[in-house]
């Protein structure tokens, strides 16, 4: 398992099942959680929540994030987590990886869904960070305590 002190989980949750996948990993890595948010807050009912969400990924616009209330400068690995929307991370996590760059720091990505799989969130977050020096690991689904316990054995040393 990676250095306490140097691990950080980050994950955006917009209904509260990935915020709960991060508090798991949390207890298990006792590395400490940091919320993502859009600076514009997404709204709660899903259909309008959805429309805002596939706009997003089709016109490629990546939302301007909530400040964040830490530094990240001192971890090396981030869990990074979000849910699955249309098969693939939320734009949110996008302009998360351009503005804080992760340069130099090891990234072990994990997501809920309702049934999709983690491949192909995984295909377009090393999309997104090709050409820069942020490692994406790999990855696992987070819906339950057996995926998260056979994803962090997978995934840290
Ligand atoms: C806008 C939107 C798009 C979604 N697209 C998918 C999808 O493509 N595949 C899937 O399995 N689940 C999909 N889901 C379900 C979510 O991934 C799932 O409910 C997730 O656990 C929600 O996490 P959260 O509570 O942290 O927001 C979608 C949900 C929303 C709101």
């Amino acid at each position: 398992m990676s250095d306490v002190s140097e691990s950080l989980i980050v994950y955006f949750s917009a209904s509260g099942n990935t915020k709960s996948a991060a508090e798991k990993i949390s207890r298990q890595t006792q590395a400490e959680v940091l919320a993502i948010q859009p600076a514009t807050p997404y709204p709660e009912a899903y259909e309008d929540l959805a429309t805002v969400g596939k706009k997003e990924i089709d016109e490629q616009i990546l939302p301007d994030l909530a400040p964040l209330p830490m530094n990240l400068n001192a971890y090396q690995t981030i869990y990074l987590g979000f849910p699955i929307w249309w098969d693939q991370p939320p734009m949110l996590v996008a302009r998360f990886l351009k503005e804080k760059g992760l340069v130099n720091k090891r990234v072990i990505v994990f997501a809920t869904s309702y049934s999709s799989t983690i491949d192909n969130s995984l295909q377009v977050l090393k999309k997104w960070t090709e050409n820069t020096a942020v490692e994406i690991l790999g990855g696992f689904l987070a819906n339950n305590e057996q995926e998260i316990q056979t994803g962090l054995a997978s995934w840290t040393d």
